[in-house]
């Protein structure tokens, strides 16, 4: 469904069109002047409009080079009499995108405004893709550990069902968007708009006005009709990014869309339908965002058709290395390097790491190791992985998650002296190796030491 706004002076014209036009679903208004036309353009931008060049007063060749500035979001359908070749010609030049002749065909018509109308939907989703139009080696997903497998399987089968709403889940950087874009595109929605938006980044009233759009008037800076993005992804697909921290009030929104297909642009009264799926993704805890009342249940339920919890990279056996080595050849390609392939010591140190930042981590450490390597093989030297846990052994690997924090808290203090305590004991009272086994200066834990008034057991009696 679009906005057309026709002019026409011949008033039997305008009629016909608005019959025609509005039996297709589009939102007509026909007026009988350029004049007219200026004035309504001035609060509304209509997606499309049908222009007759030969007007009293403003002419249509005058409009349309009044409306320069307006060119590339409004398209504009001249009508043409025979004979009016020259004017045709002139008005094509400034930007009209396309003519029709009267008297007219009105089947042809229907199908120049669908032409136009869809080139003018391409070229936004083409804004947002920025003219991405396949997978790019970024996008690949690579892995062969059964984890992965188990996740490459979800997304076959959800790509065949492609109205199901589908959620992601996993921590940070696992690739949850790299899989709500393989989803995309392996359905066989793949050749309509692919919309993502990120539901942390914006402030509620702003994520409204993107995922809704506007009508003119809905609120101070609204004075164009702006389409939401729910509607540039017609018969795609809208990710959610970060749901769990979109806000509760657009959560009960999000809800109806879901419902009933449909929605209002802010400040408007009519119903708009979309066809699109839905897949959200985020690497919060939602079931625990229910308890405390920031998640709404019922979306949640909406929400989790489909689900997948991706798996945190230390738990993929043996993709560590085959992604570092797609990561190798992506930035050798990028930097123009040739870079041969890693140490055994820079491979163990890989291994060994239990990467809490996930796949995203590792890529930035092969990027930075790429950029800076002078050698033809990536060494330790340039690995920039935390420094306590090079040189580690299987089972001493640290883990971001090997500390829970009691319901009822703890003090940092006592785990700290604690922590030096067995720092101590495991070097047999070395200082110097207890402080490189906590990854700080000697002067440091010397201060410490003093700090907790820590004595070496055979010291204290
Ligand atoms: N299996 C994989 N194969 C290749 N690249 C991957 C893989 N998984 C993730 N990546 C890459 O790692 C980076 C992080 O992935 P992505 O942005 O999809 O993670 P995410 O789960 O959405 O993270 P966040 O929760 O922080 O938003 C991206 O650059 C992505 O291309
Ligand atoms: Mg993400």
């Amino acid at each position: 469904m679009a906005s057309v706004l026709i002019i026409d002076d011949d008033r039997g014209v305008g009629t016909i069109l608005q019959e025609v036009l509005s039996a297709e679903g589009h939102d007509v208004t026909a007026l009988i002047s350029a004049e007219d036309g200026m004035r309504y353009i001035k609060v509304d931008e209509p997606d499309l409009i049908l222009l007759d060049l030969q007007l009293p007063g403003m002419s249509g060749i005058e409009f349309l080079e009044k409306i320069q500035d307006k060119r590339d979001r409004i398209p504009v359908i001249i009508i043409t009499s025979h004979g009016d070749v020259q004017t045709a010609v002139r008005a094509m030049k400034l930007g009209a995108s396309d003519y029709i002749k009267k008297p007219f065909n009105i089947e042809e018509i229907a199908l120049i405004i669908q032409k136009v109308l869809d080139t003018k939907i391409k070229d936004e989703h083409l804004a947002y893709l920025r003219g991405k139009d396949e997978i790019s080696e970024h996008e690949k997903i690579v892995g062969e550990s059964s984890e992965i497998k188990g996740v490459f399987q979800f997304i076959r089968y959800v790509a065949t069902t492609p109205k199901t709403t589908v959620l992601i889940r996993g921590e940070t950087g696992t690739g949850k968007e790299l899989v709500a874009k393989a989803i995309h595109y392996s359905s066989n929605r793949a050749k309509k708009p692919f919309i993502e938006i990120n539901c942390s980044a914006f402030q509620e009233s702003l994520l409204e006005a993107e995922l809704f759009g506007y009508e003119p008037g809905a609120f101070t800076d609204a004075r164009h009709r702006k389409n939401g993005l729910l509607e540039i992804a017609d018969h795609g697909t809208f990710f959610l990014d970060e749901i769990g921290d979109m806000s509760m009030g657009l959560q009960s929104k999000i809800l109806k869309v879901i419902e009933k297909q449909s929605f209002r642009r802010v400040g408007g009264t009519k119903e708009i339908n979309v066809d699109t799926r839905i897949i959200s993704a985020t690497s919060r805890d939602l079931e625990k965002n229910m308890l405390d009342q920031t998640f709404r249940e019922d979306l949640f339920y909406r929400l989790n058709v489909a689900s997948i919890y991706i798996p945190p990279l230390r738990q993929r056996n043996g993709d560590v290395l085959l992604l570092a080595e797609h990561f190798l050849r992506i930035y050798n390609t990028e930097f123009k390097k040739n870079v041969q392939g890693f140490t055994d010591e820079a491979r163990n140190c890989l291994i060994a790491h239990s990467w809490p930042g996930n796949v995203r981590e590792l890529k930035n450490v092969i990027e930075r190791a790429v950029l800076f390597e002078t050698e033809k093989i990536i060494t330790l030297r340039h690995l920039n992985v935390p420094r306590k846990e090079i040189g580690h052994h299987a089972g001493e690997n640290y883990r971001s998650d090997w500390l829970e924090l009691p319901t009822d808290g703890v003090s940092l203090a006592t785990i700290e002296k604690e922590l030096i305590q067995k720092a101590l004991i495991k070097t047999n009272g070395n200082q110097t190796q207890a402080a490189k086994l906590l990854n700080i200066s000697r002067e440091t834990l010397k201060y410490r030491i003093r700090k907790h008034r820590i004595v070496r057991k055979d010291q204290r009696t």
